[in-house]
């Protein structure tokens, strides 16, 4: 019997566990799979309602770290996650994403030479101002096996020098969910009970340090809010960062009275999925949703200078736009009026990456041994 620990620690991570569990679980009788959670998020908003909605079992081991800085974060991630290790003896650790988590398992698991999975490998968006940008590129200098989702990744990784030997295309753990949950989400009864109508209102998630930590970035935002038709609703599921830095700011008033914008809590992975899927357009500064709403081809808007996921904007529907009010403005008020790019589905995107994913660990565990 080996043992993978897979690590989760903050929101978008949870949808790219859930079918790596469901994968393992196939196999039990040759691996056990050990959940670790480092508790990087931990409002039953950010954190629980995903294990409820994916189905995910409890974690098997929760090591409640919380916020803090950067550093403070990972350090403590890092303390707790050494113990782990230390009495469980993983034959693997399995790390996905970009998160602080991901960095500070990465490290530790590598330092004590367990052997490191990174599941989004490769992904850059070549800017070091972003915190993930960082985590992203440690991660991969470390590890054993790097699973990727899209053919940049591939070239990022070689342009660095990584060995292919070690470097798999196998697409997207994050589509494998929504694959998986998009006919369970269309039973949340959200857009009902918002009195919302399909295809008639945008949907809008920010929380990047890089639009919400600066007063004058957040009140562009607001700008562009008021450039949409006032009978265009404007979702705004909030990040308690955001949250935290409207009402740091004095924001709070100026955001309430904006007619159009119904400010909501962090929601539900299946009430969220379908809220996207029936909106007109997104804008957004997420990673995971430019690729969501890629496969959906629902149009992305991205307030972003630069993308990781350079496939969303060559083959999808995203946009790449950044802060630039007047073009934000008049790209979604094209799209209102029914002018779209064509889009496609990228390749391998495909429901079936963690199947793929786990058989390349189970020869690698297989193949180790001889
Ligand atoms: C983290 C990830 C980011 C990801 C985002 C998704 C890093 C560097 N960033 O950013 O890549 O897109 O998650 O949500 O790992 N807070 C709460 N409750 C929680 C969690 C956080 O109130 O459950 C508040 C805390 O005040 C905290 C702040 O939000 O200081 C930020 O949380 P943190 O985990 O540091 O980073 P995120 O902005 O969530």
């Amino acid at each position: 019997m080996k043992t993978v620990i897979s690590v989760v620690g903050a929101r978008p991570n949870f949808m790219k566990v859930a079918p790596l569990y469901r994968e393992f679980l196939k196999h039990k009788n040759k691996i056990e799979h050990i959940i670790v959670h480092t508790g990087q998020h931990y409002d039953e908003k950010m954190s629980k309602v995903f294990f409820d909605d994916l189905e995910l079992p409890k974690p098997d081991i929760y090591l409640g770290v919380g916020s803090g800085t950067h550093s403070v974060q990972t350090a403590k991630i890092m303390i707790e996650f050494e113990k782990i290790l230390e009495e469980k003896k993983p034959d693997v650790v399995l790390v996905v994403g970009d998160v602080n988590s991901t960095l500070a398992c990465s490290v530790v698991a590598s330092k004590m030479l367990v052997p490191l999975v990174h599941v989004e490998a490769g992904l850059r968006s070549f800017d070091n101002t972003m915190p993930e940008e960082i985590n992203r590129k440690v991660t991969d200098v470390l590890c054993d096996l790097l699973f990727v989702t899209e053919k940049s990744g591939m070239e990022n990784l070689r342009n660095e020098g990584v060995n292919a030997k070690k470097i798999h295309f196998v697409g997207n753990v994050m589509i494998d969910s929504l694959i998986q949950y998009l006919e369970k989400s269309k039973s949340s009864t959200f857009l009902h009970d918002l009195n919302l109508t399909n295809n008639k209102y945008i949907l809008t998630t920010i929380h990047r340090p890089s639009n919400v930590d600066q007063k004058d970035n957040l009140e562009k935002i607001l700008t562009i809010f008021e450039g949409f038709p006032t009978d265009f609703p404007i979702i705004f599921p909030m990040h308690p960062r955001t949250q935290k830095n409207i009402g740091l700011f004095g924001l709070k008033e100026r955001f309430d009275n904006l007619k159009n914008v119904k400010i909501v809590e962090p929601i539900g992975y299946l009430d969220f999925i379908n809220l996207m899927a029936n909106s007109k357009f997104v804008l957004t500064d997420s990673g995971g949703i430019q690729e969501e709403s890629t496969y959906l081809g629902i149009p992305c808007i991205t307030m972003r200078d630069n993308t990781e996921r350079p496939i969303t904007v060559e083959v999808g529907s995203n946009y790449l736009i950044g802060l630039n009010i007047s073009e934000v403005i008049k790209i979604g008020n094209n799209i209102i009026n029914g002018k779209m790019k064509s889009h496609a589905i990228p390749e391998l995107w495909d429901g079936h990456a963690a199947e793929r994913i786990v058989k390349i660990i189970i020869d690698y565990l297989e193949n180790k041994n001889n």
